[in-house]
């Protein structure tokens, strides 16, 4: 895996946020050949989300031929609610640049039919052969996406429930109160993730991050710590501020 590490929060976003305009420019995508990118929600990625918007008012990045999978998305939180991915990723991302809502896809927590929902979202990642570049954010205790630890290397698109220590981290999103965070969500798979990507950039800010971060490196690869799986993937990029960075 290679790993860029910056002394601040900012360098690392920035870092990332040019390095997908560079990629999706490099590609040229057309309508027939759409650049494919999986994207995260947290509070991790919000700087690079801020830094492509600033880009794409520069007119230096068009999002008209991109198509975009989100990772994740809680059961039972509608698109208008505050704390669904879907309004974090309109609010912070989609409402300022020029994608076509219908490249967008965003699992459906709401679904009636939660099974069908992720066979579909599985099935519709596949039918456009590979994600070019999966963008993804680390949990405290080593999730991707919300693969919690158990999350095994062949897991697809699945209902997942949360375990305590993600419910007590998100909770700071739901007024600090443990019985509004939601208790399941829908997220992809490690396979997911690692079968269907080119590139897989993880952004991973902050103190308490160390511990995750340290078992993405250098934990034994395995479903106790599920981002130790991206060491089963040739092409990851990790990119840490110091603060994050286990041996500093
Ligand atoms: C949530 C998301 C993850 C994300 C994680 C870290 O649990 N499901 O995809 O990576 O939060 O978020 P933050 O960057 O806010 O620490």
């Amino acid at each position: 895996m290679r790993q860029a590490t910056f002394s601040n929060k900012q360098d690392a976003s920035n870092y990332v946020a040019q390095y997908i305009v560079d990629k999706i420019n490099s590609f040229r995508p057309t309508p027939l050949k759409p650049f494919i990118l999986g994207l995260p929600t947290g509070s991790s990625p919000e700087g690079i989300y801020k830094k492509l918007i600033e880009y794409y008012n520069q007119g230096k990045i068009s999002f008209q031929n991109v198509v975009t999978f989100n990772m994740d998305e809680y059961v039972g939180l509608s698109p208008v609610n505050d704390q669904s991915y879907h309004y974090f990723m309109y609010n912070k991302f989609f409402n300022h640049i020029d994608i076509p809502k219908e490249n967008i896809n965003i699992l459906n927590g709401l679904s009636n039919n939660i099974e069908q929902e992720c066979k579909n979202y599985e099935e519709k990642i596949k039918k456009y052969g590979k994600i070019h570049l999966f963008l993804g954010g680390l949990g405290i205790e080593g999730h991707l996406a919300f693969n919690e630890t158990g999350s095994s290397r062949d897991s697809i698109t699945r209902k997942i429930e949360l375990v305590p220590s993600t419910i007590e981290a998100n909770s700071r999103f739901f007024d600090n109160d443990l019985n509004k965070v939601p208790k399941f969500a829908l997220s992809v798979g490690i396979s997911t993730i690692l079968d269907n990507s080119e590139e897989i950039i993880v952004i991973i800010l902050g103190k308490n991050k160390k511990f995750a971060l340290d078992q993405t490196i250098n934990g034994k690869m395995g479903s106790k710590y599920p981002s130790s799986w991206l060491q089963d993937h040739p092409n990851v990029l990790l990119v840490s501020d110091f603060e994050a960075y286990p041996k500093l």
